[in-house]
């Protein structure tokens, strides 16, 4: 059984969440939603924690405290066949490549609907090619994943991240390694996925300017949690110096650039011998 989706219940409903790795707590107090129909984009610098949300939406980790609602269930609380089923209602495109580099182009995008339809081999070839023509790559379908440069096989990723047209995506940098043209094109794509199929976008990217034209709410995470949420245009107004950092990409500010030093780098220095 599938619980019900419409428009005012949100498919993703984080309360008061945080989540870490062993001792390190990467975030703290997020609250967070993602509706039918939106295009949430989550913004922070490198190292902020922006995968790492991702992976508590998919169940890969568990929040510490608070609770995550995926589909209106508790996501820690589903044991492995309900999870499976979630995550079939999923299309997630994952920062690192993913591909299956022994497959064609065509076998990779086709890959979901071999192991989750039926449908027949002209379905199956009909479907893979409107989705790698939307990301200009229906005449690479013949293709090895060797013969491809790294800007194609993100788009071939974004085709097997939508071929199930699922009710929940999730793109984590779709725009890594994009020219401007495809970078536009892609960005047009997740909005019209979005408007086509009503699913909820979560979109996690360092792009300002080419998410804010395509995105309905936007989360800035910072500092070990939440530091902003709004519209774009209400984020483009905002006075915070956080926010301004981050929105114009200015050196200076309250955001560092470095790694912050932790008990366990200055004990693995120790160990080197030569600090
Ligand atoms: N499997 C892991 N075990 C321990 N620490 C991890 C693990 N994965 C990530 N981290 C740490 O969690 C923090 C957040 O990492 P995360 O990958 O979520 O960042 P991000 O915001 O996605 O960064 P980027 O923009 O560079 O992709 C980092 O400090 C990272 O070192
Ligand atoms: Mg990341």
């Amino acid at each position: 059984m599938t619980p019900a989706t419409n428009a005012s219940t949100p498919i993703v409903n984080f309360d008061g969440v945080s989540l870490g790795y062993g001792d390190f707590t990467v975030l703290k107090d997020i609250d967070l939603k993602a509706y039918p129909g939106q295009v949430v984009t989550m913004l922070g610098g490198s190292g902020s924690g922006k995968t790492t949300l991702l992976r508590a939406i998919t169940g890969q980790i568990n929040a510490r405290v608070g609770q995550i609602q995926v589909f209106s269930q508790d996501i820690a609380q589903l044991d492995e066949t309900a999870l499976r089923a979630t995550r079939q209602r999923m299309g997630v495109l994952f920062q690192q490549g993913a591909l299956f580099t022994d497959l064609s182009v065509f076998e990779n995008v086709a890959f979901p609907l071999r192991e989750h339809t039926c449908i027949s081999e002209q379905q199956t070839l009909e479907r893979v090619l409107e989705k790698l023509d939307a990301v200009g790559l229906r005449h690479a379908a013949h293709l090895n994943i060797a013969e491809i440069s790294g800007g194609m096989a993100r788009r071939v990723a974004l085709a097997r991240a939508v071929i199930l047209e699922p009710e929940l995506i999730l793109y984590d940098e779709p725009f890594a390694g994009l020219d401007p043209i495809s970078m536009g094109i892609t960005a047009q794509l997740i909005r019209g996925m979005t408007d086509k199929l009503g699913c909820g976008s979560i979109l996690i990217t360092h792009d300002v300017a080419e998410s804010f034209t395509i995105t309905d709410q936007v989360y800035i995470i910072g500092q070990g949690s939440l530091i902003a949420q709004g519209t774009p245009s209400e984020l483009s107004g905002s006075s915070n110096a956080y926010v301004r950092q981050f929105l114009q990409g200015e050196p200076d500010g309250p955001i560092a650039f470095h790694y912050p030093s932790t008990p366990a780098f200055e004990k693995w220095l120790s160990q080197q011998g030569t600090a």
